[in-house]
């Protein structure tokens, strides 16, 4: 930001720029640069893996989609700029390189991401070798009359639109720590679905409860939604999915409606946590039909996590107090810029990020239950 122009006035040129570029109506200007009756505050809401991750640069993956938003640009091309970063960084162990690998130890990339106003949507599920998934999601988007490309499927179409394709996306951390899981996991749990289902879940559990592994790597996912001051609002998720995973698992962040939905006319929903949770009660989907209905972004996100509540019946997927085993997160915005980050599991110190005009921020996430997932 240059210091000639300070952030407020930054965001409102911003927005003017983008009002014109997409040939919307001029508002009434009560002085120059000054836009009155917008119906939006330009925001981006994501999980904490938005502010806490630069690769090394100036801006964290919030800062810079605001940036773009805020300068006019589209809010998709904002918002997997601002993913690009994480996914990127070799520091972040659960998304794009570096992340968690499979149980087999190759990194499997899933992301989608979803354009409000032009009401496209592009996906990609384990996908190997592209350091950026989401930018794969996006040109799926864009260059195919699909939704949804996987595996090898996937990474071939990433090679013919010019992606580099990598051999492994490991980094020095992120195979020692499979190393680590493989050691700890019954060599021949193949032979014993159930069993070995109970123990790489077990083994995961107690690499988290020892502080080896951050419950946010395990589940690891970015989830970042962006709106702008013409109410155009744009989401995308890209992760490397659960750790340690059977290869081929997807999870919920390249499923429409489960890890992101995008309604133009009403919200975003996006979510981090544990995938299965979402793919079963379509949480993403669910949230933005109930803000469709009426409800704020916060209870509209908390109800979505009561129905995950009350849909977690097994026994493996209850910890000691036959409360759910793992934690789920929601970041939701709906078409007024209002926002709310939600989790099963609320704690001060565990935040969400967003960036306005004010900057970026890690705010507490409002749980819906309280302690841990693992007591
Ligand atoms: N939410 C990330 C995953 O379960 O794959």
């Amino acid at each position: 930001m240059s210091d000639t122009l300070n952030r407020r006035e930054f965001v409102m040129g911003g927005a003017a720029v983008g009002l014109a570029a997409a040939g919307a109506k001029q508002p009434k200007m009560d002085a120059p640069g000054v836009i009155t009756g917008r119906r939006a505050r330009p925001m981006v809401i994501s999980d904490a893996s938005g502010i806490e991750y630069t690769n090394g640069g100036p801006q964290n993956a919030v800062e810079k989609a605001f940036e773009m938003i805020a300068g006019g640009g589209d809010v998709l091309d904002a918002v997997v700029a601002g993913v690009n970063i994480p996914e990127l960084d070799p520091t972040e162990a659960g998304i794009g390189y570096g992340g968690l690998p499979n149980e087999r130890g190759v990194v499997q990339l899933d992301s989608c991401c979803m354009h409000g106003p032009k009401r496209q949507a592009g996906g990609v599920a384990a996908l190997e070798g592209v350091r950026t998934p989401s930018l794969v999601a996006k040109a799926v988007m864009e260059y195919t009359d699909h939704h949804l490309l996987v595996g090898p499927g996937a990474q071939e179409f990433a090679r013919n639109m010019g992606f580099t394709v990598e051999d492994d996306l490991n980094t020095e951390n992120s195979r020692a720590l499979w190393l680590e899981w493989k050691r700890r996991v019954d060599p021949n749990h193949y032979l014993d679905p159930a069993e070995r289902t109970r123990r790489g879940y077990e083994a995961a559990l107690a690499m988290m409860r020892e502080g080896l592994i951050d419950q946010n790597h395990f589940w690891g996912t970015i989830s970042c939604n962006g709106i702008n001051a013409a109410g155009d609002i744009c989401g995308v998720t890209t992760t490397s999915g659960l750790a340690w995973k059977i290869p081929g698992r997807a999870g919920d962040s390249p499923i429409l409606g489960a890890g992101l939905y995008v309604d133009n006319d009403v919200g975003a929903a996006g979510s981090t946590g544990r995938g299965e949770a979402n793919l079963y009660n379509l949480s993403s989907y669910l949230i933005v039909e109930k803000m469709r209905g009426g409800m704020s972004p916060k209870d509209a996100g908390l109800a979505a996590l009561r129905r995950i509540k009350d849909n977690t019946v097994e026994a493996r997927l209850l910890n000691s107090r036959g409360l759910p085993a793992f934690d789920v997160r929601f970041f939701v915005l709906n078409k007024k810029g209002d926002y709310a980050g939600v989790a099963m599991y609320g704690a001060s110190e565990r935040t969400f990020a967003i960036c306005t005009e004010n900057g970026a921020e890690a705010v507490p996430l409002e749980g819906l239950l309280d302690g841990s997932p693992l007591d």
